[in-house]
């Protein structure tokens, strides 16, 4: 089977202290799963430090396993050449969790998406700033603003929501095959949140774009992907179609994160 992602048997182990530092923390422990060519969403949920984001990074080919491979449409991760590594940036687009981040609060937002798009036009000469304001008003539509909307304005004048919605746009440009969203809601208000997943779904349908989502909100996980994995203490303690992990929870500490979700649920609307 032909993948478009594979982690086969990864692990990262961090070392702390420099030179003499003898402290080694295993992040990441032998961690195996696929995407197939299909899109589709697989959302990564557990506590904090259970190593989410070290396995992001290396999907993203921030950083390098200490063992085991990665490879996306069949090629190695972390090996790539200049230019070939160009072209993998583009097909594997990052989102943050902390949209105001991503953006200078110097500059406005829709100099990020003109750039990215002049950036990407392939002959070498410029394109028309007409040109270019179709491809960022295109990407806009995809995640329901449009350039009239966010035109000349500087992160600060737009809700965590709206920005994380152009840092998605933004991400659209280089036409990626998937996202990797590290906890992306988690610093937009709760009442935006379904908007934001909500998209994701809305993207991997019209454009094909298979998602992973690491959250540790494991409502939106249940309610927006096809499968998931669920981390405990960088291993993972279970995985498979969302279904039926969550309703139906072989392991202990899913059991357990799902009651607490559901009790936090609770008091939230008590
Ligand atoms: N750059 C780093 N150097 C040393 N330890 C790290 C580094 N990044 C993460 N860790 C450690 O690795 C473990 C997993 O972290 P992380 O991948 O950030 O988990 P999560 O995203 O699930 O919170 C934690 O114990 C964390 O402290
Ligand atoms: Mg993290």
């Amino acid at each position: 089977m032909s993948a478009l992602l594979n982690l086969s048997h990864v692990t990262k182990i961090y070392r702390q202290g420099g030179m003499l530092g003898r402290r080694r923390i295993t992040a990441v422990k032998d961690v195996s799963f696929a995407l197939g060519e299909e899109p589709e969403i697989l959302s990564i949920v557990g506590e904090s430090g259970s190593g989410k984001s070290t396995i992001a990074a290396m999907i993203l080919g921030q950083t390098a396993p200490t063992q085991g491979e990665l490879e996306f449409c069949g090629r190695a991760v972390s090996i790539h050449g200049r230019s070939e590594r160009r072209a993998f940036m583009n097909k594997v687009q990052p989102v943050l969790q902390n949209p105001f981040e991503a953006f200078n609060p110097m500059k406005r937002v829709d100099r990020y998406l003109f750039e990215t798009a002049r950036n990407l036009s392939a002959s070498g000469k410029q394109p028309e700033r007409r040109q270019v304001e179709r491809v960022a008003d295109a990407a806009l539509m995809h995640v329901g603003l449009t350039l009239e909307e966010v035109k000349g304005r500087f992160p600060h004048e737009l809700s965590g929501g709206q920005l994380q919605r152009v840092a998605i746009a933004r991400a659209l440009i280089p036409q990626p095959r998937l996202l990797v969203a590290d906890e992306p809601v988690s610093m937009v208000d709760a009442s935006l949140r379904m908007a934001i997943v909500n998209l994701f779904g809305r993207l991997k349908s019209e454009l094909g774009l298979s998602i992973i989502y690491i959250t540790h909100d494991l409502a939106t996980a249940y309610y927006i992907s096809d499968r998931i994995i669920i981390m405990r203490k960088g291993e993972i303690a279970e995985q498979g179609e969302a279904r039926k992990v969550l309703d139906n929870p072989q392991h202990p500490y899913s059991r357990a994160l799902k009651d607490a979700v559901l009790s936090a649920d609770f008091a939230a609307m008590s």
